[in-house]
């Protein structure tokens, strides 16, 4: 799916973020698992990574993020009609996280969904409240990006525990005066869909004792593959939406891709010809937060003072699906006026 905004102009209004208080540093993993602080911050840059306690789920993580983006956009929660959780780790099949997080925000007005895209979520759910609101469907979308992968991760297999941390971060979007989005590309490949995947819970093989035993519930990664297709996917999409929107690589300002392993993002940045100063990082903060990586890469783009009103954007996400998204937004900051 690819296309410019072309319509009504839409932009991020308020954005806010949540990670847990517990850090879990490469050396505490270096005593659990056959690991070293040394090859994990040279495979993939991360250094720390934030874990929920043991009573906080996925809506949890959400709430404090979404009141945070309410604020921040001056929004009143009963103001909205529309509630989107991009997660893939729900508090429960269902009802939906997103229906639980309206209900505590007091969203009595709005429909409330899940969407599950992986590591691609917070794009994906960007595009439907961008879609919803310049058809005309809704004037105020929260999208939130969360995941707790703590809980669905096998602490025991060295090759992705290292690799992952929770969080969550949520934006509000709105019609404003200028545009803000201009263009998104979003794909999907379901071929590769069980290089990265949780092979029980779901219909096709229900949890049980037989599939606890055999550790099913637990996340499976073929590491390779994956970094193939997300270095694959983080060029050709970044390069199909500058091309929709009219814009260039010179064009922009700040470069947000999702943050998995910095190697990753620093060949796609090195191939795209963006050099560092445009790139966003702090996957050494917080590992890959899946749906929450690109909102809180955002979130620390901006107190540092890296994303600034005016500044163009480019995020791309990419993950389980396998999935891919990315958008090219102007940053739109502190304008309540012109909405
Ligand atoms: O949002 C998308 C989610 N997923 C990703 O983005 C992951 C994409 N993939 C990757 O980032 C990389 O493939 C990894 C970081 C997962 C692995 O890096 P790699 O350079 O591809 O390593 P590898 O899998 O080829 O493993 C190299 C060696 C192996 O040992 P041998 O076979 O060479 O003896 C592994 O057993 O490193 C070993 N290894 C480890 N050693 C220490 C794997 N994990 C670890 C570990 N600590 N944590």
């Amino acid at each position: 799916m690819i296309g410019a905004c072309t319509g009504r102009p839409v932009s991020i209004t308020g954005l806010g973020c949540y990670a847990p208080e517990r850090v879990l540093s490469n050396d505490d993993l270096a005593r659990m698992v056959d690991t070293s602080d040394e090859w994990i911050q040279t495979r993939t840059g991360i250094r720390e990574r934030r874990i929920a306690a043991p009573e906080q789920a996925t809506s949890d993580l959400c709430l404090p993020a979404a009141e945070a983006a309410l604020r921040d956009a001056g929004v009143q929660a009963i103001d909205l009609d529309l509630v989107i959780v991009a997660t893939i780790t729900p508090d429960m099949l269902f009802p939906s996280t997103a229906a639980l997080v309206a209900d505590r925000l007091g969203a009595r007005r709005a429909a409330a969904y899940d969407l599950s895209a992986g590591c691609t979520g917070f794009v994906y759910g960007l595009a439907q409240g961008y879609a919803a609101i310049a058809a005309g469907l809704a004037a105020r979308v929260l999208v939130i990006g969360a995941d707790t992968l703590s809980r669905i991760v096998d602490w025991s297999d060295r090759a992705t525990c290292v690799l992952f941390g929770d969080g969550a971060g949520a934006v509000v979007l709105e019609p404003i005066e200028r545009r803000g989005f201009h263009a998104f590309e979003l794909g999907a490949d379901g071929a590769g869909g069980l290089e990265l995947y949780m092979p029980s819970g779901g219909s096709r093989r229900p949890s049980s004792a037989e599939t606890v035993a055999a550790g099913e519930h637990f996340m499976r990664m073929n590491g390779r593959e994956v970094y193939k297709f997300a270095t694959r996917v983080l060029l050709s999409s970044a390069r199909a939406v500058l091309d929709i929107s009219g814009k260039s690589v010179g064009d922009i300002d700040l470069y947000v891709p999702h943050q998995a392993n910095l190697r990753i993002i620093e060949r796609a940045a090195k191939k795209l010809k963006i050099e560092e100063e445009r790139v966003f990082v702090n996957v050494d903060r917080y590992g890959n937060t899946s749906s929450a990586s690109i909102p809180l890469a955002l979130e620390d783009a901006r107190a540092e003072g890296r994303l600034k009103d005016g500044m163009l954007v480019l995020m791309t996400g990419m993950g389980s699906g396998l999935t891919w998204g990315s958008s090219v937004i102007t940053w739109t900051e502190g304008r309540e006026d012109e909405r």
